[in-house]
C-alpha cells in the first residue's frame, strides 16, 4: 500500500475525507501519523488532537500502523489506485505558507509552535509584530466566514501582511526597486506594505494576485478596494491586540466591510490631524479618501 499523505499538516481536504468516510459508513474513522514526517511526531499528534475536538468520530491509531486512514472494518481510504479521492493540495505547498487551506485550530497550533511556515515568518519578525501578524491573520478570517470570497486567502493575506516589516530601510528600498516602486512617492511607513508582498511572492511561493494585492494595499489603501483588500486593511486595525477599542469596527466589519473601511479611515483622519500629517501625500491614499471619505477634501467628513 502506497500512503499518499501524512496529516503534516492536516489540512481541509483531509477533513473532508475524514467527513465523508464517516458519512457514509457511520462509523469512527482512524488515522495514522506516518513516523518520518516533517515536523515530530509529537506535534503531528497534537495537531490532530486539535481536529478531534470538532470531529469527535476520529482516532487515532497506533504508530505502528502502515495505513493513513481507514474506518473500523481497515478498509483503507485513501491508497493509490482508487477514486475515492483526489488530492488537490499538496502538503508541501501548506507547509510552505503557499496555501493555507487549513482548519483555523490547525493554523493556530502551527502558529503558536512556531513549525512550518511560523517557523520562517517569526525568524523575520520581532516576536510583537509576529505575534500581531497572527492575531491579524484569525481576525480577518472570522470576518471573512461572513462573505463569499475565500476565508483561506483572508488568513493568508493577515498572516504575511507584515513579513516585511522589520528589514532594514536600505534593504526595502532594495526591494522596491526590484519591484519598480518610485519611492519618492511613498512614505517610508509604507514601505513595507510592498516588501511584504515581495516576501509573500519570493520566500513563501505565494502567486495569487487577490492575496498579493491585499498584502500591498494594507497600509496605503487603494483606490478601490476588493472585499479582500478592504478585509485585511480592517483587521489590521481593529486585531485584539490594538492598544484602543476595535469591537465595533471589527463587529461592522462582520457585517458591511466597506462601512468598518470607512470607519476606519475617519478615525484615522483624526490622529493625521493631531500628529500634522498629511495621509494623502501618496497617489494611494489620496485616491482612497476620495472613493471612500470624499468630504475630506471639502474641509469636512462625510457622516
Ligand atoms: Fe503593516
Ligand atoms: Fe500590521
Amino acid at each position: 500500500m502506497t500512503l499518499v499523505s501524512a496529516f503534516d499538516p492536516i489540512d481541509i481536504e483531509d477533513i473532508k475525507v475524514i467527513k465523508k468516510i464517516h458519512r457514509l459508513t457511520g462509523k469512527k474513522v482512524f488515522l495514522s501519523l506516518l513516523k518520518d514526517g516533517i515536523a515530530s511526531y509529537k506535534y503531528r499528534y497534537e495537531m490532530l488532537q486539535q481536529v478531534k475536538e470538532d470531529l469527535p468520530y476520529i482516532e487515532i491509531a497506533s504508530k505502528d500502523e502502515k495505513l493513513l486512514i481507514y474506518d473500523e472494518k481497515k478498509n483503507a481510504y485513501i491508497k493509490d489506485g482508487r477514486e475515492f479521492y483526489k488530492r488537490k493540495i499538496n502538503k508541501e505547498e501548506i507547509r510552505r505558507g503557499k496555501n493555507m487551506h487549513i482548519p483555523s485550530k490547525v493554523f493556530t497550533f502551527i502558529c503558536t509552535n512556531k513549525i512550518y511556515f511560523a517557523d520562517i515568518l517569526s525568524s523575520y519578525l520581532t516576536n510583537s509584530r509576529y505575534e500581531h501578524s497572527c492575531r491579524v491573520a484569525i481576525t480577518a478570517f472570522n470576518i471573512a466566514k461572513n462573505y463569499r470570497f475565500d476565508k483561506y486567502l483572508a488568513l493568508q493575506a493577515g498572516l504575511f501582511h507584515d513579513s516585511g516589516r522589520n528589514l532594514k530601510t536600505d534593504k526595502q528600498i532594495s526591494i522596491l526597486k526590484k519591484m519598480n516602486i518610485d519611492t519618492s512617492l511613498f512614505p517610508q511607513y509604507s514601505y513595507h506594505q510592498f516588501s511584504s508582498a515581495y516576501l509573500a511572492r519570493h520566500n513563501f511561493g505565494i502567486e495569487d494576485k487577490k492575496v498579493l494585492n491585499a498584502i500591498k494595499y494594507h497600509c496605503t489603501g487603494y483606490k478601490k478596494m476588493s472585499l479582500l483588500e478592504m478585509c485585511i486593511y480592517v483587521s489590521d486595525k481593529c486585531e485584539p491586540g490594538r492598544k484602543f477599542p476595535t469591537e465595533e469596527v471589527y463587529n461592522t466589519a462582520k457585517i458591511d466591510l466597506e462601512k468598518a473601511l470607512i470607519m476606519t479611515l475617519k478615525e484615522q483622519v483624526e490622529v493625521y490631524k493631531k500628529l500634522n500629517i498629511d495621509p494623502c501625500s501618496n497617489p494611494y491614499t489620496k485616491a482612497m479618501y476620495q472613493k471612500y471619505i470624499p468630504d475630506y477634501f471639502k474641509g469636512g467628513q462625510d457622516d
